[in-house]
């Protein structure tokens, strides 16, 4: 029993790890290719990924859209949680991360599941609508540009069927939104966010301390 989240120091952390993940060889592979990769620290952590995979299952998602793919790591994860007529769309901004991740889902042997989309992800969101997708889609992870999360809530909130559920990465911005003597535009758009999702009764709200700060909501019906 506990009345507050622990602190999860590095051998509690090394324990979880050691204890929980269930990463396949190709996963394992894709996130130790990330180790000491320049931006390697922009891909979701592995227990994070493993949660958004029972949470797919649970729902028996079909219907996926990511947000911000980079290599790959966490779409790889949610596209081998569907079923085989499964369909991810996965938006990045950049064609580099874009073909560097397609190179890993060839090789996990789920690219037949995912639908990439390259651009602004705030306009293939927009083309998915204008496409009659509306109402559609089972799940939605957003781990993309910060300063984007108000209006990615609102486009994804109409992509989702009732009871569908919009995840957010970064929530804590490695604790920044709670330092009020940080006001970038990144942070400040995240704290926009957080307040909208607290104060918002269409969805059913819940963040959670897992990597740097999961937000999980659930359009109502
Ligand atoms: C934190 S990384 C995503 C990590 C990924 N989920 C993983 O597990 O490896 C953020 C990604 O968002 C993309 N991005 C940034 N701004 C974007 C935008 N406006 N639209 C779409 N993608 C964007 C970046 O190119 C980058 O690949």
């Amino acid at each position: 029993m506990s009345r507050r989240t622990i602190q999860l120091d590095m051998p509690v952390h090394q324990w979880l790890m050691t204890h929980s993940l269930r990463e396949t060889p190709i996963q394992r592979e894709l996130r130790d290719a990330m180790e000491g990769h320049p931006e390697g620290e922009m891909q979701t952590s592995p227990e994070q990924v493993q949660l958004l995979s029972v949470l797919l299952k649970t729902m028996q998602a079909s219907r996926v859209i990511e947000v911000g793919v980079f290599t790959g790591y966490s779409a790889m994860g949610m596209a081998m949680s569907l079923p085989d007529d499964g369909v991810l769309v996965a938006c990045d901004l950049s064609p580099e991360h874009m073909a560097v991740a397609q190179e890993w889902w060839d090789r996990a042997g789920v690219s037949d599941r995912i639908q990439p989309r390259v651009g602004p992800a705030a306009d293939s969101l927009a083309a998915m609508i204008d496409a009659g997708e509306a109402g559609t889609y089972d799940f939605i992870y957003v781990d993309a540009d910060k300063t984007g999360y108000p209006e990615y809530y609102e486009l994804g909130l109409q992509l989702l069927r009732p009871r569908g559920l919009l995840t957010f990465d970064n929530m804590l911005r490695g604790g920044r939104v709670a330092d009020p003597e940080i006001n970038d535009e990144s942070t400040v758009a995240t704290r926009e966010l957080a307040a909208k999702l607290l104060a918002d009764d269409r969805v059913e709200y819940s963040l959670n301390p897992i990597g740097d700060g999961l937000a999980i909501a659930m359009l109502r019906p």
